[in-house]
């Protein structure tokens, strides 16, 4: 039984394994429609969700399973019941349960009393998923990693932290400019810096954008202020105004460099209208890869 919680759980050849189903599945997706025939998968989500809700749930109908999705409200995971108790419930009914929660805590709480695979659909940690379909794109648009100038602008969040753990294992060079205080935290770097010791990989902190996005070939950006965060919003609007990816940091990337975000946009803010509607942006291509990841990773933890 494998769940799929962090990223920094996984070796190189099973992360590349991943992916590599994943576009396997995007070309042949009828090579796989039995492939999880009976198969139950339980969707528990404490936040919205739009992108990552599909992905899993039509990913596991297009793998042959099915699925349940339990509201937030219906569930009230820790305040209607116990975590140990949904857990054990849901290990009865389902096959894996697909969780997205605001603190990382109640996912490996989750993961201790549950007797099936748990996937992370996000907590305020982690966005493993996101970041399978990130590569994915990355590859379809720019071809492999290793010689690329991948650059980050913005808040360290989920998103940057499972980025910074997939280009520690992949051994790529991921660079990141975030404002003082909101840069990673010591504890991700630390174990970034393990893992990088063996595969050679490069994560760069600064906090100039024009530095990170210099012969860019790829430059990402993710919210300010995160689900669950939202009684910071003012404040982070004034410390993030500079980190914002427009039409003057384009201009110090490669001509040819490709925008990503990991949607929901906030137009204005993180990134503008010109830039996501422009010619470099790739978002909505890497939205639709989250589909691919998504059957990917359930039928990785379900099946391999
Ligand atoms: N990128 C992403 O996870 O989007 P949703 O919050 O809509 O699922
Ligand atoms: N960092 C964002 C990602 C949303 C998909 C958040 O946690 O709200």
């Amino acid at each position: 039984m494998r769940d799929f919680i962090s990223l920094n759980n996984f070796t190189l050849n099973e992360i590349n394994k991943i992916i590599y189903l994943a576009d396997i599945i995007k070309k042949k997706p009828q090579e796989f429609a039995d492939d999880l025939r009976g198969k139950h998968i339980g969707l528990l989500f404490e936040k919205p969700s739009l992108r990552t809700k599909t992905a899993f749930y039509l990913g596991a109908l297009e793998l042959g399973a099915d699925s349940v999705y339990y509201t937030p409200e219906e569930v009230n995971l820790g305040v209607r019941e116990k975590i140990c108790d949904v857990a054990r419930t849901i290990s009865g009914y389902m096959d894996a349960v697909v969780l997205r929660t605001f603190s990382h805590k109640t996912i490996l709480e989750f993961s201790k009393y549950s007797s099936i695979p748990v996937v992370n659909a996000l907590s305020d940690l982690f966005h493993p998923s996101q970041i399978i379909a990130d590569i994915l794109t990355i590859q379809e648009f720019k071809g492999e990693l290793n010689n690329l100038k991948v650059s980050y602008i913005g808040d360290a969040n989920n998103v940057c932290n499972s980025l910074i753990y997939v280009f520690s294992i992949l051994g790529g060079n991921l660079n990141i400019a975030s404002p003082e205080g909101y840069t990673p935290t010591e504890h991700i770097l630390e174990e970034s810096k393990r893992i990088c010791a063996h595969s050679g990989g490069k994560i760069n902190i600064l906090n100039s954008c024009s530095e990170v996005a210099h012969d860019a070939d790829v430059l990402y950006t993710d919210a300010w202020t995160s689900m669950g965060r939202e009684n910071e919003e003012e404040k982070r609007k004034n410390v993030f105004k500079d980190f914002q990816i427009n039409d003057n940091i384009l201009t110090y990337a490669k001509k040819d460099c490709i925008v990503m975000h990991c949607l929901p946009a906030h137009r204005g803010e993180e990134i503008t209208d010109s830039v996501i509607d422009g010619k470099h942006s790739v978002v909505f291509m890497q939205a639709k890869n989250r589909l691919y990841a998504a059957k990917a990773i359930l039928r990785y933890i379900l099946k391999d």
